[in-house]
């Protein structure tokens, strides 16, 4: 792996290794000193042109944690508001030693391009491009649903993939790029998909995805979920009116407390609720909702670090970089190393 683009391209053993190394990860985070020396001396740009909060902290927790460098860019504020082109910013970061660009854009695309030019010799990370994909967000996702699926089957996550579970997302998958990033990898991993919007909230196209289209939460619901994924409105890339009022919309497509309390009366005790934050409480999901003990926003927040730790220990010392880009020359597999680092420090 030299980046990490989208998920649609995204291998089922390149998935399961990120999935795992996150896992060893995560008990770095369980420790008192939650930190690795392992990228020391490698720089981590945060090239962000959208306004974003968790995402981007999280990336530079994740950085911090393993050492490395962090630059912290935002467009807002900077040269890009005097016209500065991508080319520009990029190769003025590549000149200032970047290994590793994450990059959120409001184009979709913009990431990949970055990627596929020689403007730059940085690993690229799209954290978010336009309503195309959001790749760390479906893995951060994929490892909650994971260690949650895991743990009701009684057996380890390692490993393990998806199959068989059913998970529904449920709102403006038209202008999400976290549904689209989740679609393609719960599919490499096994899962079912049903996707719950109006018509007017899903993109044209949406039949040849692998999933299944449902118009009606309640029905969905009740037809069994594992885990029921809500997505946020997006008022901001809205630019016609998609339904009629927010009332409206909450009644029929939002995670309202009828529906919590429907969860409990149709006997499925294990469905977790899950929303990639940030929320709009009222609109697509309800306090109740939010706060409920099925809730997974905080635990995908945490997960979040691990994933994006991962993602960056891969691609910043994984075995197909060049030479001259290893943290540590070794043999063994990337996940195999994170061990050894990972045992190695927590004595
Ligand atoms: C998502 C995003 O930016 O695409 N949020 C996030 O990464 N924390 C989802 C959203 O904005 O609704």
């Amino acid at each position: 792996m030299r980046h990490l683009l989208s998920t649609e391209d995204l291998s089922r053993s390149n998935a399961i290794r990120i999935l795992d190394t996150a896992e060893e990860m995560a008990a770095v985070g369980e420790r008192e000193v939650k930190k690795l020396p392992t990228l020391r001396g490698r720089t981590v740009v945060n090239l962000f042109f959208e306004d974003s909060t968790r995402t981007r902290i999280s990336f530079e927790a994740a950085a911090k944690r393993l050492s490395a460098d962090v630059i912290n860019f935002a467009a807002k504020g900077s040269s890009v508001s005097k016209g500065e082109s991508l080319k520009d910013t990029a190769q003025t970061l590549s000149a200032m030693g970047a290994d590793a660009v994450v990059i959120r854009h409001w184009a979709s695309g913009a990431p990949h391009r970055l990627a596929a030019t020689d403007w730059i010799d940085a690993a690229v990370i799209n954290a978010g491009d336009g309503t195309h994909e959001h790749p760390t967000q479906a893995l951060l996702d994929a490892f909650t649903m994971r260690r949650h699926w895991s743990k009701l089957a009684g057996t380890p996550s390692a490993g393990a993939d998806l199959s068989g579970m059913r998970v529904a997302i449920a709102g403006d998958v038209l202008h999400s790029r976290v549904a689209r990033s989740n679609v393609w990898l719960l599919r490499t991993l096994g899962a079912e998909v049903t996707l719950v919007a109006p018509p007017t909230l899903l993109p044209i196209g949406v039949e040849k995805w692998p999933c299944s289209v449902s118009y009606d939460l309640d029905q969905t619901l009740a037809g069994g979920v594992d885990a029921m994924m809500m997505l946020r409105v997006q008022g901001e890339r809205m630019n016609a009116s998609f339904f009629p009022t927010t009332r409206e919309y909450s009644r029929r497509w939002g995670f309202d407390d009828n529906r919590l309390r429907a969860l409990d009366s149709l006997g499925f005790k294990d469905t977790i609720i899950m929303h990639p934050g940030p929320m709009n409480r009222g609109l697509e999901i309800s306090s109740a909702a939010a706060d409920s003990p099925r809730s997974t926003v905080l635990a995908q927040v945490r997960n979040g670090v691990s994933i994006r730790m991962a993602a960056l220990y891969l691609l910043l010392s994984g075995d197909t970089r060049e030479p001259a880009h290893h943290a540590n020359s070794t043999h063994s597999t990337p996940a195999e190393n994170t061990s050894a680092l990972v045992t190695k420090e927590s004595h």
